[in-house]
């Protein structure tokens, strides 16, 4: 058995994300060895994703039809055992393992086995919260009791994290791969791994809870279905995480907005000699949390669970938690409490669409990143926009697998041949020939202001950061065209010229570099976004409508152009050509 857990980060100075790779394998001889599998890559660019969602509306979440098990057809295995245990760095292999070659009439005949053989709906899951809640504590307790790490690992870790003087970070060790998260206890870059239970395959996403990390939050919260919101019940924890301007807050509501439908919200540190599973302490938390959910877009009933949990005891998690230590808990334990989400399916049949996190160079160039409509199959014909590039999948990979088709919501590594891996930047989107995402550099969104910086005026003129799918670029709000009556939810007939926190407005938005997107009404995924200005986030939005023109100009009118930098070291990096832009323009009124 292999279990990595690769983590991944968004550059918030520099220009580089880097990707690493560290995989718990199974010896036949020596049982489960830690290994520092692949180091990370540079690659460009600051990124990473943001899918944001407008508070009311469900619809584009990713599906559990993602699940469905004929979306994936499993050609290759990664290799099960490492006879060896390596302890040292390699150079990159993005792809540790993967058998590369061709698919024959046997392969085939296997790889349909090995689909039947895993019949299961795939889901992506979020660990969000406040600083030290214990996300990582619980995703690493979740790969030990679900049996991908083994207890010398963890006696290791024991040992690792006693000569830090951090003991009862072991746990967290499993998630919390790099020396700077170990040695500091926080969670910097998002982890990945992976792990099943009876009916699902989970991909874990740990986020980081630390407020200088919420851009690497963000990307991992942007990839996720569901979301586990980790509360400290330990005295003072969930206050200062909650009440007194931690992340709790700022968390649940990226969440909502970049798609995470459902909750589960674990009041974790039961254990602690401060709660003592006291049934008093988790009441409090479950009425304060429940009308900031519910203002936050969440139906509580429908789509939240809340549920006890000690991620660093492992109770209530595998199995339930026994009476004699929690007599009034008569609820599920995580485990059957995810295996009962349900999701929204999607529609493997829609036009492809997979907003890129990621690229490097394997043989040939490797893209990544999650399936938010239609499937893919080998040797499919696809546009890389907005460069407008044809370009032709020659293998695909899922979690550890290669497989020859899959479906939305997979998160894949899918090697194209036609173009060069400098040119593409995080934030492109690998699309459907015959109906390609739009291309713009400007567009009309509806927008929620949250908290301007020091109760800023929001007019037009306003600069922000714009984050939407794998794209973080600059924006210029250029007009607003009215504002939206909080209690009619109508427009406004007064013409606006400013709004301050708290209001909804529709507006105009420009972009310097051509962006890949789509109405919200359309593909949810692609049509949410947030801003950020100075590290906060101000406002969450949903686009609404696109210029005339914005699919088919690129036709005839735009070079496909190599990708370059924006100011901020990301962005699609294409400029569009002026009479291009002036094509773009929504006409105003
Ligand atoms: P960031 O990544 O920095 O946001 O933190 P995190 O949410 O991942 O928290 P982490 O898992 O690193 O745990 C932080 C501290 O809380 C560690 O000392 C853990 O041992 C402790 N902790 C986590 N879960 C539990 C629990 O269930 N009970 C107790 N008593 N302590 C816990
Ligand atoms: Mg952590």
């Amino acid at each position: 058995m292999v279990q990595q857990v690769a983590k991944e980060s968004v550059g918030t100075k520099g220009n580089h994300k880097r990707t690493t790779i560290f995989t718990y394998t199974h010896t036949k001889r020596t049982g489960f060895r830690f290994i520092l599998y692949a180091e990370g890559k540079d690659i460009e660019e600051d990124i990473r994703s943001l899918q944001l969602d407008s508070a009311e509306e469900n619809n584009g979440v990713v599906n559990p039809g993602d699940a469905r098990p004929e979306e994936v057809e499993v050609v290759d295995k990664m290799e099960e055992d490492s006879e060896e245990v390596q302890a040292v760095s390699q150079p990159v292999h993005p792809e540790p393992k993967v058998k590369h070659k061709e698919v024959s009439a046997v392969e085939d005949a296997e790889s349909q086995q090995e689909t039947e053989g895993n019949n299961k709906r795939h889901l992506n899951v979020v660990f969000i919260g406040h600083v030290d809640a214990g996300k990582s504590t619980t995703g690493g307790q979740i790969l030990f009791l679900s049996g991908q790490v083994d207890d010398r690992t963890i006696q290791k870790y024991e040992k690792e994290a006693k000569d830090k003087s951090r003991e009862s970070w072991y746990m967290a060790y499993i998630m919390d791969t790099n020396e700077e998260e170990r040695i500091k206890g926080k969670t910097v870059e998002v982890g990945r791994a992976h792990f099943e239970t009876e009916t699902t395959r989970f991909t874990i996403l740990d986020a980081p809870g630390h407020k200088s990390y919420v851009p690497n939050m963000i990307s991992g919260a942007s990839q996720a279905d569901i979301g586990v919101l980790v509360i400290s019940a330990r005295k003072g924890e969930f206050e200062t995480g909650f009440e007194k301007g931690g992340q709790t807050r700022e968390h649940v509501m990226l969440a909502k907005t970049l798609g995470v439908t459902k909750l589960l919200l674990v009041v974790n540190k039961m254990d602690d000699h401060t709660v003592n599973w006291s049934k008093e302490r988790y009441d409090e938390i479950e009425s304060k949390m429940t009308p900031f959910l519910k203002a936050s877009g969440y139906n509580v009933k429908k789509d939240v669970q809340f549920l006890p949990i000690s991620g660093l005891m492992g109770l209530n998690m595998k199995t339930r938690v026994d009476k004699s230590l929690c007599p009034w808990w008569n609820g599920p334990c995580l485990f059957e409490a995810l295996d009962r989400i349900e999701i929204t399916p999607r529609d493997p049949n829609g036009p492809f669409r997979m907003p890129i996190i990621d690229k490097f160079k394997d043989m040939g160039t490797v893209v990544m990143g999650k399936v938010e409509s239609g499937s893919v199959r080998e040797g499919d014909s696809l546009l890389v926009m907005p460069n407008k590039a044809q370009v032709k999948v020659l293998a695909i990979y899922c979690d550890d697998n290669r497989v020859r088709h899959a479906g939305p919501g997979e998160n894949l590594r899918i090697r194209l041949s036609g173009i060069e891996e400098e040119d593409i930047l995080s934030g492109f989107v690998l699309s459907s020939v015959a109906k390609p995402v739009a291309a713009v550099t400007e567009f009309i969104a509806q927008l929620q202001i949250l908290e301007l910086l020091d109760n800023a005026i929001f007019t037009a003129g306003y600069k922000a950061v714009l984050h939407i799918h794998a794209v973080v670029e600059e924006c210029e709000i250029v007009e607003l065209l009215h504002q939206i009556d909080l209690k009619t939810k109508k427009p406004m007939k007064k013409k606006v010229l400013f709004v301050k926190n708290g209001a909804i407005v529709v507006c105009r938005i420009q972009v310097n570099n051509s962006i890949c997107t789509e109405k919200f009404a359309d593909f949810a995924q692609l049509g949410r976004f947030t801003l950020r200005t100075e590290g906060k986030t101000v406002a969450v939005g949903k686009v609404t409508e696109l210029p005339t023109g914005s699919r088919i100009c690129w036709e005839n009118m735009c070079l496909p152009v190599r990708a370059r930098t924006s100011s901020l070291g990301c962005g699609t990096g294409l400029k569009v050509p002026p009479t291009v832009g002036a094509l773009l323009r929504i006409p105003r009124g």
